[in-house]
């Protein structure tokens, strides 16, 4: 039985992921607001270590200083008394009417100077705090109507946004990097930076792009028809996985927010076994923040909030305890190896071998026996998941 989450498992929830109302586009709130120091009471005993947040979750948009101030102060009380704490911080760019077109990439222009002014302010407190990432998910920052958008003016304008916060906390001395999160769509019927790989890109353009990474999520991914644990190796590959949204989604449909593991099982066990082990052949794992963004399903009353918090934790803790079945177990091992799979991390070439060399090498081809793997050469890749899902099932321990 996996073990009771600690604070050692750095489990991390959003405000708004418990605080979220049950409000759909058919039908209104089925649940009451929760206060912030009840939130953080309730984390903390369930055994999460962080608390993230919007701005706007904290205190509403259009709060007076007095009122932020006040739940800013609410806030670190309930740090103090439990241990919490805040591991990341967010800007809300997209419930507001100001922001129906967007914040950065509005095409008014007065807006998107607000929405710098909005960041900035949300940066400083998330400074005053100790989050080391700040995250940006531009979810309003698209458009519905190709007439409407300038694609590569508004790219310019994220990019003009993204460099003058690289300036703000490199010059105010901010341990603080940025975690861009993509998405393709809602609530913009495209959304810009709408996969990992449109957003590596992006950050490869910047002007400081060592303070720029990702914060990809589960069901964001899968909602483009995208294999997330593979997007994951490739941002990690790229060293740019800063933070991740873990959920549930099942299949390309609208954005669920299930808990985690409630969507792709398959996907979220081989997430885990890479998040805690690394690649299968070698690369490191990941040590930031395990971050929900779920939403409680809006037939679930308070009890059911809290039950789905701990779910998340518990269904990781499980996944993790059955990956290390999996990667201890021998027969696996014996798999891997039949099935190549270390192999791939052998450069093709020798070490200082040339093209000239490779082409005098008869046994690379003029001797090399391509006929051979018509019926041949199998690489029991079945086998290998087929061992996989078994560990997954607890079939094999
Ligand atoms: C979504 C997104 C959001 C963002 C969050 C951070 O479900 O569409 O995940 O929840 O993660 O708003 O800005
Ligand atoms: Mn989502
Ligand atoms: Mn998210």
């Amino acid at each position: 039985m996996a073990e009771q989450p600690t604070r050692d498992d750095k489990f991390s929830f959003g405000l708004w992921t418990v605080g979220y109302n049950g409000t759909d586009p058919f039908g209104g709130p089925t649940r009451e607001p929760l206060d912030v120091v009840h939130v953080v009471e309730k984390l903390s005993e369930l055994g999460a270590y962080g608390l993230t947040f919007h701005d706007d979750d904290l205190f509403a948009f259009g709060s007076t200083d007095a009122e932020r101030q006040n739940q800013i102060d609410r806030l670190k009380q309930a740090l103090a008394d439990t241990g919490l704490i805040v591991p990341m911080v967010t800007t809300n760019l997209f419930s507001a009417p100001v922001f129906k077109d967007g914040g950065f990439t509005s095409n008014d222009r007065a807006v998107r100077r607000f929405a710098l002014r909005k960041v900035l302010r949300n940066i400083d407190l998330a400074a005053e705090l100790g989050a080391s990432t700040f995250v940006m998910w531009g979810g309003r920052e698209g458009a519905e109507y190709d007439t409407s958008k300038d694609v590569r003016q508004a790219l310019e304008r994220y990019r003009e946004a993204v460099n003058l916060l690289g300036d703000y906390v490199t010059d105010k001395g901010y341990d603080i990097r940025f975690a861009i999160e993509p998405k393709p769509n809602e609530p913009r019927g495209d959304i810009l930076l709408p996969t990992v790989g449109h957003a590596l890109a992006f950050i490869d353009s910047l002007e400081r792009p060592e303070l720029v990474g990702l914060n990809p999520e589960v069901g964001h991914e899968t909602m483009a028809g995208l294999n997330f644990t593979a997007g994951i190796e490739q941002a990690m590959y790229h060293g740019k996985l800063f933070h991740i949204d873990l959920n549930g989604q099942r299949s390309i449909k609208y954005d669920q927010d299930l808990v985690f593991g409630h969507g792709d099982l398959h996907t979220a066990f081989s997430l885990v076994d890479l998040l805690e082990h690394g690649g299968l052949a070698g690369g490191p794992g990941y040590d930031g923040p395990r971050h929900f963004d779920y939403k409680p399903s809006r037939t679930e009353d308070e009890t059911g909030v809290w039950d789905s918090a701990a779910a998340n934790m518990r269904m990781y803790l499980l996944l993790k305890e059955r990956a290390q079945s999996f990667r201890a177990d021998p027969e696996v091992k014996e798999a891997l190896e039949a099935a190549k799979v270390l192999e791939i991390a052998k450069t093709t070439l020798n070490e200082g071998e040339s093209y000239d060399d490779l082409l005098k090498d008869t046994s690379a081809y003029e001797d090399f026996d391509a006929d051979a793997y018509l019926n041949g050469h199998g690489f029991g890749f079945v086998r290998l998941q087929q061992l996989a899902v078994e560990h997954l099932l607890g079939a094999r321990s």
